[in-house]
Order: C-alpha cells, then structure tokens, then sequence
C-alpha cells in the first residue's frame, strides 16, 4: 500500500498513530543534524522530519540524497510539532521518518513548485505538467471539474440529455476562421472543425430531443486575448417549443444554481438591459454592473460655447467620478495618456472639477463661465466634490471609448469588489452588423438567429433596423453566454441568407442540409452556449482562461510544450495530396 493517508488529513487527533505518506518533496531544510521536509500531494503538505542518530541510519543516508520534486513514500509515526504552524492543516504535527523509499528522483525542477512561483509564463508553458503541481492550479481545475460536474446535475434534474455531436465536420458560421484538417480518403477536400454545435443542436431538435446539451470543444481561428483560446469549450444548449423568456428563466437557473454551490451566495433575479441602452449608459455590450459610473450624454447640453472641438462634435459624452474633484494634476494627466492609449484611441480629454468649495475648474476654462458650469453640472446630477471626464467625437467611437475609461477609472479608484458577482442580460441585438471592409452585412450573432417578429417584413428594406430574438449573458463585465431564439422555416432562413449576400447555389452548398430539414417539420427552437472556461475563471478569480484549461496554447496559439503547430513528414503530406508553398514555411 503507498499510503494510508493523503498529506492533507493529519493532525493532532493522530498523535502516536503509524501511517504511510507518498508524495513529493515540496522543500528540503536540511540543519546538518536535523533535517525536515515538506512532503506534498493533491491534498496538502506534511512536514517529516530526520534526526541523525534518533531516525535509522539507513534512512538518514537516504534522506540526504533526495532533492525537490522526489517521489517518495515514508511511514513513522505521527508526532506533535514543536512550532505549530496555525497556516497548515497539517500544521499541529510532523512525521517521525522510520522508513523512506525514493519512488522516482526529479531532475531539478525549472522553478519552484509553489504558489508564488520564480518561473515565467513560456518556461511554466513548457512545463505545463510541473505548472499543474503548483496549489493554485490544482485548485482552478478540481475547480473547473466541480463547475462542470454541477452543470451536468442542474441539466440533467431538468430533463436535458447529453448527446455528443461530430468534430470532423463542414464549416459553420460563427463568424471566425475555421480550423480544417485534410481528408486523406478525398483527396483535396477537407473537414472543418467545429466553432461551436450549432447546426447539428438544431437539427437535434428537428430530430425530436427536445432538450440537449452538451460539455463540447469547440474550435476557432481567432485572434487571442486572456479571454479567448483557439480551443475551448462550451455548454451548449438547445429547447425546443420555447420562447425567449423560457430561455432566460432555465439559464439564469443554472447560473444561479453553479454560483451558489460553489460560493454560497444567492443571485437575486439578473438584470436585463437592451443592447442599444447597454451602449448608450455603459459604452459596451457586456458592461460591469460591479460598479455604476454611467456615462451621461451631454450632446445638446454641451454644445456652443464656440469650444470647436465639442461644437463640431456627433456626441460629447462624459463620466462623473463622485467624490474625486481633488485628485492632482498629474493623476488627470495619466488618465489623459491612457484615454490616447490605441486601445481607447481617443484624440484628448476634458476634465470638469466641481470643487467642495462650489467653485468649478476646468480644462476649457477659456470657454465656459462658472454659470455654464453650475447649469451643465446641476442638469447632469454633478455634485460639488465630483470630478467630470468628457470626450467626443463619433458616437459609437467615443461610447466604446468612455467604455474602457469607465473601466480604467473604476480599477484607478480601486471601485470594483473582487468578490461581487453581477450577472446580467443583455437583451434586443441588431439582427446584422455592416461590415464596412466586405461592404454588406453580417449577422450579429449567428445566421440562425430569427427575427423579432415585428420586423420580419424588413428583410429587403430595411435589413439595419432589424432586431434579433437573441441575448447574452455577461458576468462581471464578461461575455459568458450567448444564444437565440432560431429561425425554423425555411424560407424565412432563406431570406436571412441572401441579406447576407449569398448568392442562391452559396446557399444551397453550404446550408442545403439544414433548410432541408427545416421543411420536415422543424419546431419552434432556441438555444444558449455559455463559454465554461471563462465562467471557471471568474469563479477562480482569474482574468486569463488558460489558468483553468489544464492544457492552453500560448498567446500565439502554440502548445510549447508539445512544440506545437508542427511540421509533419513528406510522407504524411504525400499521403494527403498536400503540398507546402515554399515561402509560407514558417521559420521557428
Ligand atoms: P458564441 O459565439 O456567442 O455563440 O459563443 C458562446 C460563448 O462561448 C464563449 N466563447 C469563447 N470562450 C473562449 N475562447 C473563445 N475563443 C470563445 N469564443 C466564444 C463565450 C461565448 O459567450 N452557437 C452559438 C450559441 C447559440 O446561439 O446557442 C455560439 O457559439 O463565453
């Protein structure tokens, strides 16, 4: 037997008792006739200790040859400490070592095996397997299986069936590239794989399972970001004979349900806020309700002073900071640099100070008295004390910009409670978005989504004003989850189609299968996909997914450790009636 107990259970109710550990040797503190060591495994950290002429001297030899990272088994007896170390489980007792067998020996581990590693991001990346030893990894995935494993009993105590659907597939539209791998059988086709289940949960539902889903992969050829990896998975989800508001109701359920078994707290009902309004008072699609600063619109409150630069201006828009008018100058600076950051892109900013002494001081000074000031800040709900920031120009430019500063001034004021969850919909998308450089529309969300009914009737006029039956779900200024009611005829899905510039053989090529179905009695249907790895996340209290995926790629979507995406033989490519283009070989 290796062990009788893990290294995480002891304590002083075992005092006298003989057991047998097997772990690793966390730390070695060796004092020349003493020598202790930190014995580590999933559960917890014990301390043995060595005495030279008290331990056998077998054992005394053998412990001075072990080094970090040794697997070893030891039995002997259980033994108050001497200084207890009220931080560890464990730490009312140690081990007196009788007996110690080397398991395996560890060349020296490339950093250390604790919370607070030494090791980089690409050195631990290489060493994925030894970055997964470290507490806090282990703790993001046993984590990530309790998340999915209550996912698994919240769906199945409501009658939804796991069911899994086909990696090697043909392209579905989720608006990123598609990952293919080459047919060797046919020669010059290829399969996609998957950017999420879509067509085949629809047509599961055409197929009378009436409620699916499924814990799925799924890939995409996108752009990184701590947020997104070219491989991560979904809880994909599909109801059939339900509205958008049944939708809502089930996964607001499961949410609430996960967020309570893993911390405690009980989620009132989540907001719901039409895309259009999120935009206007937050400057995003998937705000932060963990704090307020909304953005207030001062187009037509702000205007003619001859200041040019708000006079010539689409939309002036500005965020009160409460309580902050008497922040330095240099502070304002630094918030001035971050707004012309690229990623803000804003041109300048405008401060406005409403003193606590009622006097008013601001950066265009030159063109506003203190009247226009008292006017402007008593129509907006500015009070003396506060700090006002503007900026302008193209509406939904400067929106998304007052975006990212209501965040930046949130995390400078230090307003976000880390431990708050602020879950939320996001409700009444646009049907299309245009896309300025391919010159016509895309759809929003997926081509699948229907209509709002009212606005059935715009498909050939007025495609822009469209709304879609969809929703998100966004936690703590995250995207979560998305879905939408579907479009089940298949001549509406046809119309949905040519809107976006597929010409009539695109349509039947690529979608032939499913319009087809749809005229098989399809049911009423819709669905939501949430991003698990991005829910595990915010529970673990990490902004990076690739701290809960066991195994992530890179920010250049490389597997270091597997030194992957690799080249293959001339012999594989052969085989695959491939051949590499010379000079898109990629120099490593
Ligand atoms: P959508 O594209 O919105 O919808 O994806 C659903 C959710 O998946 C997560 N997600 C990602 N997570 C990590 N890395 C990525 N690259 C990534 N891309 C998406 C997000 C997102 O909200 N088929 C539809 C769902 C439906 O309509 O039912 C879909 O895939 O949390």
């Amino acid at each position: 037997m290796y062990r009788t107990h893990t290294c995480g259970e002891l304590n002083a109710k075992q005092i006298g008792q003989t057991v047998t550990l097997s772990g690793w040797a966390q730390t070695i503190r060796n004092k020349g006739k003493m020598i202790w060591v930190d014995l580590r495994d999933r559960y917890g950290i014990t301390q043995l200790v060595f005495e030279e002429g008290k331990t056998n001297a077998c054992v005394w030899e053998n412990v001075k040859k072990i080094g970090r990272e040794f697997v070893v088994q030891v039995s002997g007896k259980v033994i108050e400490r001497y200084t207890k170390n009220p931080n560890l489980p464990t730490g009312e007792i140690e081990i007196q070592v009788e007996t110690l067998t080397i398991l395996n020996a560890s060349d020296i581990p490339p950093f250390t095996i604790e919370d607070n590693t030494d090791g980089g991001e690409e050195l631990r990346a290489k060493y994925r397997y030894l970055d997964l030893r470290r507490p806090v990894m282990q703790k993001n995935i046993y984590l990530r299986h309790r998340v999915t494993k209550l996912v698994r009993d919240y769906m199945d105590g409501q009658q939804f069936a796991e069911i899994e659907t086909p990696y090697l597939i043909k392209s579905t539209p989720e608006g990123a590239r598609d990952f293919v791998v080459p047919s060797r059988l046919h020669a010059g086709n290829f399969y996609a794989l998957p950017q999420s289940p879509q067509t085949f949960k629809q047509l599961l539902m055409i197929g009378g399972y009436d409620r699916y889903f499924q814990i799925v992969k799924c890939f995409r050829d996108e752009d990184f970001r701590a947020d997104r990896q070219p491989e991560f998975t979904q809880i994909d989800c599909e109801m059939s004979f339900v509205e958008q508001e049944d939708i809502l109701q089930m996964f607001e359920g499961l949410m609430q349900f996960v967020i309570k078994e893993v911390t405690g707290k009980q989620l009132d009902k989540f907001p719901r806020i039409p895309f259009e309004k999120a935009m206007a008072i937050y400057g995003t699609d998937k705000p932060d309700l963990r704090f307020d600063l909304p953005i207030t619109d001062l187009t037509e409150i702000i205007k003619g002073r001859n200041f040019n630069v708000f006079d010539s201006a689409e939309y002036i828009g500005g965020i009160i900071v409460p309580g902050q008018a008497e922040i330095s100058r240099k502070i304002i600076d630094g918030l001035t640099d971050y707004v012309k950051t690229p990623q803000v892109g804003a041109k300048g900013m405008v401060y406005l100070k409403y003193n606590g002494d009622g006097s008013f001081k601001s950066s265009i000074d030159k063109f506003y008295s203190p009247e226009d000031w008292q006017k402007i800040s008593s129509q907006i709900g500015m009070n003396s004390g506060d700090i006002l920031f503007i900026l302008s120009g193209n509406r939904t430019e400067t929106l998304t910009a007052l975006g990212r500063l209501r965040i930046h001034l949130a995390e400078h004021f230090a307003l976000i409670n880390e431990n708050d969850f602020a879950p939320l919909w996001v409700t009444d998308f646009p049907l299309y978005e245009w896309d300025e450089e391919a010159q016509r529309y895309n759809a929003m969300h997926h081509p699948f989504t229907a209509p709002k009914a009212e606005d059935v009737g715009l498909f050939e006029t007025n495609p822009a004003a469209m709304h879609a039956n969809a929703y998100d779900m966004v936690l703590n200024g995250m995207e979560i989850g998305g879905g939408s009611i579907r479009i089940h005829d298949a001549e509406v899905q046809k119309k949905m189609f040519r809107t976006l510039n597929l010409a009539e053989d695109e349509i039947n090529e690529k979608f032939g299968f499913i319009i087809n179905a749809f005229k098989y009695g399809a049911p009423p249907h819709g669905g939501i996909a949430f991003g698990l790895d991005r829910i595990v996340a915010i529970l673990a209290g990490t902004s990076y997914i690739r701290d809960v995926i066991a195994f992530p790629k890179n920010n250049a979507g490389r597997d270091l450790m597997l030194d992957s995406p690799s080249e293959i033989s001339k012999e594989q490519l052969d085989e695959l009636s491939l051949v590499i283009k010379k000079e898109n070989s990629v120099e490593k």
